[in-house]
């Protein structure tokens, strides 16, 4: 059993609020999109969080992704503490930045990786490198596809931007949001648009692999090759970016889904939460010729004082070994079992809604009809969403914070945990309906 905590949520969320912006370290942790107090976690061990007030949690969001085999892995914790022992970080090349790169390169259709310590860095440097090697400036992203707080592509970010409003660009110099050019996802005559006006001058086009931060929207068929060719046609590099779905929609991540199925592949990737293990680890990698412009071999500079630290490496290789075809088999049952019943209860109230999947991860909006992008996911109820999160929180059930959150679920999901999900949705489907009438 956790030890008693001294103080509240909400004593601590005064005190957080008195020293933090909003009181967090990351803008929808402060459930502004959803109401309430932010429940400060004290600790978790696989699918269950506890909270300073000592309530219990199944964890639907595992640290926005990472924790793929659920909290605390005793695996995953003793090469943690293995690795502790010998030391934090050297600032040298170490052996489990090899094996992590290797792990990476065997599972995906990267040939080199660079490693970087959070996704936005992963996003930018990936940026660099494509404009690096192609001697261009522009960039091409989807609207509601977040890539991280690069300053270039928060233009049109999802997720927490589309959660608070937040205009793309204030802090953003216009020269550098000029740059970028949103195009509406799965619109195949956008992109054909603008790689006919401004294809000369497209250093790269940026997607997620299977859009994840405006809810999950899955790529049309065949849309991802669609775009890989365009690139091609008009000497673009295609970055797909992994950092949600890397080792998470699949084992081989979102590419998983359609590459392999359809044939493309990406120049450059970006990978981060698995592969990190829950600690802050992230990558870049693509094709060895491309990434020989990376200095030291080449002129395009990128560097990091903590880049590959032997601790988030080992944790990321150790939660990689251990995600097998046994895990995402696991993964995917559970996953569409909750998909089932949320949606079964939502139809029993009556309510409009669709449940969107790809692979293990899913969401949940709340409107009539699928969601191909950003301006449909807008038309969702968020309201609707509010009021069924706090009712799931109030049952014990901790889902993201907002309603352009993909669910992530974790192999440490059982009978038990998946059973207190499923009796909270009936009164969660009450709750989102009255809300829904009222709005
Ligand atoms: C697809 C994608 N790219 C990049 C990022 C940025 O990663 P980080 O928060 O580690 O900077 C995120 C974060 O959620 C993401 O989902």
């Amino acid at each position: 059993m956790p030890t008693e905590s001294t103080e509240s949520s909400a004593a601590l969320f005064e005190r957080a609020r008195a020293v933090t912006p909003g009181g967090v370290n990351s803008p929808v942790r402060a459930f502004k999109a959803v109401g309430g107090t932010p429940r400060f976690i004290r600790s978790a061990q696989g699918a269950w969080l506890t909270d300073v007030d000592g309530n219990e949690y199944v964890d639907l969001i595992c640290s926005w992704g990472p924790m793929l085999l659920g909290h605390a892995h005793p695996d995953v914790q003793a090469a943690v503490v293995g690795a502790v022992v010998r030391g934090t970080s050297y600032g040298t090349p170490t052996e489990p930045e090899v094996e992590l790169a290797e792990e990476i390169v065997a599972r995906t259709p990267v040939e080199m990786v660079r490693f970087v310590s959070s996704g936005t860095e992963a996003t930018m440097s990936a940026i660099r490198l494509a404009r690096g090697a192609t001697g261009r400036d522009l960039v091409v992203k989807f609207a509601g596809c977040y890539h991280g707080h690069v300053d270039s592509l928060l233009a049109s970010g999802g997720s927490g931007l589309a959660t608070l409003s937040v205009p793309g660009t204030p802090g953003v110099p216009e020269s550098s949001a000029a740059q970028t050019i949103v195009l509406p996802y799965n619109d195949r005559t956008a992109v054909s648009n603008a790689f006919a006006m401004y294809g000369a001058r497209i250093a790269c086009l940026i997607t997620e692999a299977v859009p994840g931060n405006m809810g999950v929207v899955p790529p049309l068929p065949g849309f991802n090759s669609f775009l890989r060719e365009t690139c091609q046609q008009h000497g673009a590099l295609f970055i797909s970016d992994e950092v949600m779905t890397g080792f998470r929609a699949t084992a081989q991540g979102g590419w998983g889904l359609d590459g392999a199925v359809e044939g493309w592949s990406p120049d450059l990737m970006t990978f981060g939460k698995v592969m990190g293990g829950g600690f802050p680890a992230a990558a870049f990698g693509g094709r060895a010729d491309l990434m020989a412009h990376l200095a030291p071999e080449g002129n395009v500079y990128q560097a990091g004082t903590l880049s590959g630290n032997p601790i988030a490496t080992t944790a990321g290789l150790a939660t990689l070994r251990l995600a097998t075809d046994v895990v995402y088999a696991h993964l995917d049952e559970v996953s569409a079992y909750l998909r089932a019943e949320v949606s079964d209860t939502l139809a029993t109230v009556g309510i409009p809604h669709v449940v969107q999947h790809a692979g293990t991860m899913f969401s949940l909006f709340f409107r009539e009809g699928g969601v191909r992008d950003f301006a449909e996911a807008s038309e969702q109820s968020t309201d609707a969403y509010a009021a069924f999160f706090r009712a799931m929180l109030a049952r014990g059930v901790y889902l993201p914070p907002s309603a352009y959150e993909t669910w992530f679920v974790s192999a440490a999901l059982d009978d038990r945990a998946v059973t207190q999900v499923v009796e909270a949705l009936p009164a969660a489907a009450v709750a989102a309906s009255t809300a829904l009438e009222a709005s």
